[in-house]
């Protein structure tokens, strides 16, 4: 099976790349899915984290999980990662997911894929 792996966040998230590789059966695989770590400061997914009881980081990966998208979460704190393994007990609403599409830049790499050097 083939797969890909990009950057996929809230603030950053690479929508036609994701399209394209789910209409073509290409399993995408979301890096820094955290923002590493910056977007778990953002207000509007803590106000949605408040409400599911669930952490800013868990929102992060509930709505990647549920666009279809393979989360890579790193942490090397042993809390942290059986907190973001524990995602599969509640769904972001319709009208949450798109609040989280709307969030503006708040943290990551935000490699832009046209200008990238290696
Ligand atoms: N292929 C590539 O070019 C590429 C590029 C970038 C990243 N990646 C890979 O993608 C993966 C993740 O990327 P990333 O490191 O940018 O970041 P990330 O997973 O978006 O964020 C990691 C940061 O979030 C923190 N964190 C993790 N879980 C948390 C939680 N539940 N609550 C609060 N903080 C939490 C971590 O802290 P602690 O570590 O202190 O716990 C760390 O500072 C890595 O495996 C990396 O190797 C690949």
């Amino acid at each position: 099976m083939d797969y890909d792996t990009i950057e996929y966040h809230p603030g950053f998230g690479q929508v036609k790349s994701a399209e394209y590789c789910h209409a073509n059966g290409i399993v995408v695989e979301a890096r820094s899915p955290l923002g590493s770590g910056g977007v778990l400061r953002n207000g509007e997914l803590n106000m949605i984290a408040g409400k599911y009881k669930k952490s800013a980081a868990q929102i992060c990966i509930r709505w990647l999980l549920q666009k279809n998208i393979v989360p890579l979460p790193k942490s090397t704190h042993e809390k942290y990662i059986t907190e973001n393994a524990d995602v599969f007990d509640f769904s972001l609403s319709e009208e949450d997911m798109a609040a989280i599409d709307r969030i503006p830049y708040c943290g990551g790499m935000m490699f832009d894929p046209d200008s990238a050097r290696s």
